[in-house]
């Protein structure tokens, strides 16, 4: 049974997020609005969810040193990481030695930080359904694997170079031709989060359509872990980045099922308690699994408009042992706005209008530094029909510009 203490108070229930952006920023609402005290950690002052927290520490998180010193001087009774650039590793060691509970577990932080490691254990532990792939460490290998002169099964043209260690589509790109590999190469080293990288290759999947599959492992009420299903979110990827969902995905009741199984399994393996983005690709009654963010997703934003309960509150309720219900409310959508500028301190006009589009929210990150291409906020509309809603939530996001002060 889970009791909840009182924020700032020797009883309080002190929670840690590792990563404070717009995701986590929503996490940590959901945890304040139960009396959780909140500790956000970003690497830059100021993050999003910064100021929405009890408290706000900035360190380098992928340092295990600062990691270690920050977790024993704040001893909070969970950590939640919100990104994968962490050192997954010291978290393994502090968990192992008892000294916390990292959200869902430490194994899958490291797991799905690195594609090779949720790769192998989808494919060949689990033998599930994927784009077949190989892990490539040099230009010479890459083309290999794709002509299958490494004597194994060619992966063939065209294929989706991405660094091992990479998110948000960072130094990915698609190769059509034989012409395109060695830039296809260049733009992974480039990309990655470590210099010196390791790529993965993959055959290209020519789905209908992508979904995330947001999967909740909560407790129930006899203490075991059930498995929780939200309605599919569909969204539209631009270069490896989401600009728009929308939820639900309409698809075949065998398609839906298959992507159940596949998102149960994976959840399975990686356990512990919280949400999940599954990544599924579909194409009529068949489904290959993509990959899965052990915590919520940047698509699941439109779950705020959408769903009772959202991911975020999702997440919230069940690493705190809490009961969930992942039913919708109604149909909704989900459009990106983009800084457009690079600038600090940037200002937002068009507000008005913008949220003077029926059925229509907005969030707006708070971001001390906008980038071009950097997501700065989020329109969201419900609407009983999910086509109409998408319609408004890029119109509403239109109406919102971003420029310098
Ligand atoms: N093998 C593939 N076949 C077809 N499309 C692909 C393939 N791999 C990736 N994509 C496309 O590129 C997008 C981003 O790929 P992926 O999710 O692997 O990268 P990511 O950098 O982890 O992105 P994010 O962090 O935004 O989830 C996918 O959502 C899909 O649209
Ligand atoms: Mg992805």
């Amino acid at each position: 049974m889970t009791t909840l203490g009182t924020p700032l108070s020797p009883s309080a229930t002190r929670v840690m997020l590792l990563g404070s952006g717009e995701l986590g920023k929503e996490v940590l609402i959901a945890l304040q609005r139960l009396g959780v005290e909140t500790i956000a950690v970003d690497r830059y002052d100021n993050a999003p969810g910064q100021q929405v927290a009890h408290h706000a520490r900035t360190i380098t998180m992928s340092d295990p040193a600062q990691l270690r010193a920050l977790i024993e001087a704040e001893r909070p009774m969970l950590v939640v990481p919100e990104i994968e650039a962490i050192a997954t590793q010291e978290l393994e060691k502090l968990e192992a030695e008892g000294l916390v509970r990292v959200i869902p577990t430490a194994r899958a932080a490291r797991l799905t930080m690195d594609r090779e490691g949720i790769r192998r254990l989808a494919a060949e532990t689990l033998r599930l359904p994927t784009s077949p792939y190989r892990f490539c460490d040099s230009l010479a290998e890459l083309q290999a694997a794709i002509d299958g002169s490494d004597g194994q099964p060619p992966i063939g043209y065209p294929c989706v170079v991405k660094p091992v260690m990479s998110s948000s589509g960072k130094g990915q790109s698609k190769i059509d031709t034989p012409a395109d590999v060695a830039a296809a190469w260049d733009y992974a080293m480039a990309g990655g989060r470590v210099a010196k990288g390791r790529v993965i290759v993959e055959g290209f999947i020519d789905f209908d359509f992508e979904i995330t599959l947001l999967t909740v492992r909560a407790l129930n009420a006899s203490g075991g872990v059930d498995t929780h299903f939200c309605e599919p979110v569909g969204h539209k990827q631009v270069a490896g980045d989401y600009v728009e969902s929308w939820q639900p995905q309409r698809m075949s009741e065998a398609a839906l099922e298959r992507s159940r199984l596949i998102a149960e399994m994976v959840t399975a393996d990686l356990g512990g308690l919280g949400l999940f983005g599954v990544e599924l690709f579909v194409q009529g009654d068949q489904v290959w699994f993509s990959e899965v963010s052990p915590r919520p997703h940047d698509t699941g934003l439109v779950t705020l408009v959408t769903q009772w309960q959202s991911e975020f509150e999702l997440h919230a309720r069940a690493i705190l042992g809490l009961p969930v219900d992942t039913s919708m409310k109604s149909p909704g959508a989900s459009a990106v706005i983009y800084g457009g500028v690079d600038a600090a301190g940037i200002v937002f006009d068009g507000v008005a209008d913008a949220l003077a589009v029926p059925n229509s929210e907005l969030r707006l990150f708070g971001k001390p530094e906008s980038f071009v291409k950097r997501r700065m906020g989020v329109a969201l509309v419900h609407d009983q029909d999910v086509d109409t809603a998408r319609q408004q939530a890029r119109l509403a996001a239109g109406k919102v510009r971003p420029r310098q002060a």
